[in-house]
C-alpha cells in the first residue's frame, strides 16, 4: 500500500496548528477541534494574513501578546450569517405541517419546548417565536412555550438578548407579523416584551455542553456543515436524547445528516425535517433448540420454565383462546395466582383488569401481529403503591408464516424509577426555575452594567474633557508666566540701561557745562538736538523751549541766518568747519561780537549725522 509521504514543513505546520487548537481551547475554552480543518485553516489564514504573521506558531504568540486578537478570530471562525424567515419556504413547511402535527401529539397542559441550538444573534428563535405564537393564542404561548436559544459565540447572544434590530434586517418580515411582534423603536424594531419572557438565551457549545432535554422542536441549522462527521455523528447523538419520543430535527436545506441516520427517520427531505425514531424494546432472541413446541425436549421446556421462574419480571403466558397457560414465580406472588388458575379463562382472574384491562390490549396485539406498549400503570397493591411497565407481546410458532400461539404478559416493577423519574422531574422543574430566574437576573445584572459603563464611559468623557481644559490652562498660564519673567528681565535691562544713560547724560552735561561755551547740536534737519546749559545762559531760552525745533526758526539775539550757509556746507561735506564772526545780543540785552564755529557731526559708521555749533564772546561789537 502507498501512502502520501508529508514533507517536514508540513508536518511542522501542523504541529503548530495542534498547538494553536490547544492553546485555545485551554486559554478559552473553545474547542475547535471537530471542526472541518479546510475551512478552519481558511479562517485563521484570514486573521493571520490581517494581523501580518505566516506561521501557526507565530500567530500563537501575536495571541499572546495581543488578547484582544481572541475576538476578532472568534468573530471570523464562528460566522454569525442568519435572519428572520431564513430560506421562507422551510419556514413555511414548519407553519403548515410541523407545528400543527406538534400541537396534535401534544397534550394541552404540557409545555412546548423548543432549542434552537447555535442560533447567532438569535433571528432564527424569534422567527419560531413568531411561527409558535401564530399556531396558539397568546395566552397559550405564553404559558406554553418555552423556546431555549443558544450559541457559542457571548457576543452573538448579548445582541439577542436584546431583541432590538435595524428596519433592514426584518425586511423579510410581513408587515403584519412585524407590527404584531415588535414595537417601534428609532430607526429600528424590538421583539415585544410580553413575547419575550418565553425566549431564554444562553451559552452552549454543541461539542462540549450537555444539551436541553425533553424537546420537542429542535432547530439547528447552518451549523453541522462546520463539523467533521465525527463531531456531527456526537452532536447529532445528544440531539436524539435532547427530543421527546414525539419530537422533531429542522436542520434546514444546507445539512445532510450522513452519520447516525438510524436516530432519525425522515419526515421531510426536502426541508431537512426529521422524526426521532425512539430506542425500541429489543426482543430477547431465543435460540431455536430453546423454543417451546412439539419438537422440544421436555429438558429445555423445563430449563426455560424454570429460567422463566428466577426472572424479576412478572410473566403471564396466554394462550389463544384466552386460557392462562403459565404465570412466572414473580407473576403468581405479585397477583395472588394459584395452581388453580392455570388453564382457567385469564378472564376469570382479577389480574385481567388490574392493574390494566388486558382484554383489549391482547385483542391490539393479535390484530397489529406485534408488541404493545401499554405504558405505565399504577397499582395500589396490599403491599403499597406500585407502578408496572405492561407489555403484551404476541408469540408465534413461527414468525414468518403467522401462525398465533398466544401472548405474554409482562409487567415490569418500574416503582423505584417511576419515584424517581417524578424527583427528577421536580428537580429539573426547579432547576428550569432556578435557571429562568437567574437568566433573568443576569440579563438585568447585563442591562445594570451596561448603564453604569455608559454612565462611567460619559464620566471619563467629560473628565477627560476637563483634564484638557486644565492642561491647557496649565499651558496658558506658564507661558503668561514665561512672558512675564522675559519682560521682567527686559524691565531689569531697561533700568540698567536707563541708569547707564542718566549717567552718560551726567556726564556729557559736566563735558558741555566744562566747555565755557554755548554748545548746540542740530540734525540733518536742522532740528535743535543738543541745548546746553551756557546756550540757555547766553540766549535766555531753556533747553525744552527749543529742543526739536529748526535752528533758523530760533528768535533770539543772534542773527541765525548768518550760519545757514555754513551749517549747510558741514552737513553737505563731512570735513568742512568754518568760523563765522557776527554782532549778537545776548539775554540781559548786553551786544557782544560773537564767534560761531560751525562743524559737522559724525555718527559712529562715519556718516554725517548733524552738526555742532560752538558759540562764544569775542569781544565788543563792531
Ligand atoms: C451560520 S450561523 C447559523 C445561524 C442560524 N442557525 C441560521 O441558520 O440562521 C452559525 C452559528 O453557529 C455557531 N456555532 C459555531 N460553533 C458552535 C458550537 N460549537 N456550538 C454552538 N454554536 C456554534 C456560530 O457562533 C454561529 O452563530
Amino acid at each position: 500500500m502507498t501512502g502520501v509521504r508529508r514533507g517536514p514543513t508540513e508536518q511542522a505546520d501542523s504541529a503548530e496548528l495542534a498547538s494553536l487548537l490547544e492553546y485555545l481551547k485551554t486559554h478559552r475554552g473553545f474547542d475547535f477541534g471537530g471542526y472541518k480543518r479546510t475551512s478552519l485553516e481558511r479562517r485563521l489564514r484570514k486573521r493571520m494574513d490581517a494581523v501580518g504573521v505566516d506561521a501557526y506558531g507565530e500567530y500563537e504568540d501575536y495571541l499572546q501578546v495581543h488578547p484582544d486578537e481572541f475576538r476578532e478570530l472568534f468573530d471570523t471562525i464562528l460566522i454569525n450569517v442568519t435572519g428572520f424567515f431564513r430560506d421562507q419556504a422551510g419556514w413555511d413547511f414548519l407553519r403548515d405541517d410541523v407545528i400543527p402535527r406538534l400541537l396534535e401529539d401534544t397534550p394541552a397542559e404540557q409545555p412546548i419546548r423548543v432549542w434552537s441550538a447555535a442560533c447567532a444573534s438569535g433571528e432564527e428563535a424569534y422567527t419560531a417565536a413568531i411561527l409558535l405564537a401564530e399556531a396558539v393564542d397568546e395566552e397559550q404561548f405564553r404559558q406554553r412555550v418555552k423556546i431555549y436559544a443558544t450559541d457559542v459565540d457571548e457576543d452573538a447572544l448579548t445582541a439577542a438578548r436584546q431583541g432590538a434590530f435595524p428596519s433592514q434586517a426584518l425586511k423579510s418580515v410581513s408587515d403584519n407579523l412585524r407590527d404584531t411582534y415588535f414595537e417601534r423603536n428609532g430607526d429600528g424594531y424590538t421583539f415585544r416584551s410580553d413575547f419575550r419572557r418565553s425566549l431564554i438565551f444562553g451559552r452552549n457549545d454543541l461539542v462540549q455542553d450537555a444539551p436541553i432535554s425533553r424537546v420537542d422542536l429542535l432547530i439547528s441549522r447552518n451549523v453541522l456543515i462546520y463539523f467533521t462527521s465525527e463531531a456531527q455523528a456526537r452532536i447529532l447523538g445528544r440531539f436524539h436524547f435532547s427530543l421527546r419520543d414525539t419530537g422533531f430535527l429542522y436542520l434546514g436545506k444546507s445539512e445532510m445528516l450522513t452519520a447516525q441516520t438510524e436516530q432519525f427517520t425522515p419526515y421531510n427531505l426536502k426541508w431537512r425535517v426529521y422524526r426521532k425514531v425512539p430506542r425500541g424494546s429489543d426482543r430477547l432472541a431465543i435460540a431455536p433448540q430453546f423454543r417451546f413446541g412439539q419438537a422440544a425436549s421436555e429438558r429445555y421446556s423445563r430449563l426455560v420454565e424454570g429460567s422463566a421462574d428466577v426472572s424479576p419480571v412478572a410473566q403471564l403466558t396466554v394462550d389463544r383462546r384466552g386460557l392462562l397457560a403459565a404465570a412466572n414465580e414473580v407473576a403468581r406472588d405479585v397477583f395472588d395466582i394459584r395452581a388453580v388458575h392455570l388453564g382457567r379463562p385469564l378472564s376469570d382472574l382479577n389480574v385481567s383488569y388490574k392493574p390494566i384491562e388486558l382484554r383489549s390490549l391482547l385483542e391490539e396485539a393479535y390484530r397489529e401481529r406485534r408488541q404493545v406498549d401499554a405504558g405505565r400503570v399504577n397499582w395500589s397493591s396490599p403491599d403499597g403503591e406500585r407502578v408496572f411497565h405492561v407489555h403484551v407481546t404476541p408469540l408465534y410458532s413461527d414468525p414468518e408464516a403467522g401462525e398465533s400461539l398466544g401472548a405474554s404478559v409482562t409487567f415490569v416493577d418500574v416503582t423505584s424509577i417511576s419515584n424517581l423519574d417524578d424527583r427528577h422531574r421536580a428537580i429539573e422543574d426547579e432547576l428550569e426555575n432556578a435557571y429562568e430566574e437567574l437568566q433573568s437576573t443576569v440579563e438585568e445584572l447585563e442591562t445594570t452594567n451596561e448603564e453604569l459603563q455608559s454612565t462611567n464611559e460619559e464620566l471619563e468623557t467629560t473628565n477627560e474633557e476637563l483634564q484638557s481644559t486644565n492642561e491647557e490652562l496649565e499651558t496658558m498660564n506658564e507661558e503668561l508666566q514665561s512672558t512675564n519673567d522675559e519682560l521682567e528681565a527686559m524691565n531689569d535691562e531697561q533700568r540698567e540701561r536707563s541708569g547707564e544713560v542718566d549717567r552718560l547724560n551726567l556726564f556729557l552735561e559736566g563735558i558741555l557745562g566744562s566747555l565755557g561755551q554755548a554748545v548746540i547740536v542740530v540734525d540733518r534737519d536742522q532740528s535743535i538736538q543738543l541745548w546746553n546749559s551756557a546756550a540757555s545762559e547766553l540766549w535766555g531760552l531753556s533747553d525744552r523751549e527749543v529742543l526739536s525745533q529748526h535752528f533758523l526758526s530760533l528768535d533770539i539775539g543772534f542773527p541765525v541766518e548768518q550760519l545757514k550757509g555754513p551749517i549747510r556746507d558741514a552737513l553737505a561735506f563731512q570735513s568742512q568747519s568754518s568760523d563765522v564772526m557776527v554782532d549778537a545780543v545776548n539775554r540781559r540785552g548786553r551786544s557782544f561780537r560773537c564767534r560761531t564755529h560751525v562743524m559737522p557731526l559724525l555718527d559712529s559708521g562715519g556718516d554725517t549725522y548733524g552738526a555742532i555749533l560752538l558759540m562764544s564772546e569775542e569781544g565788543k561789537p563792531t
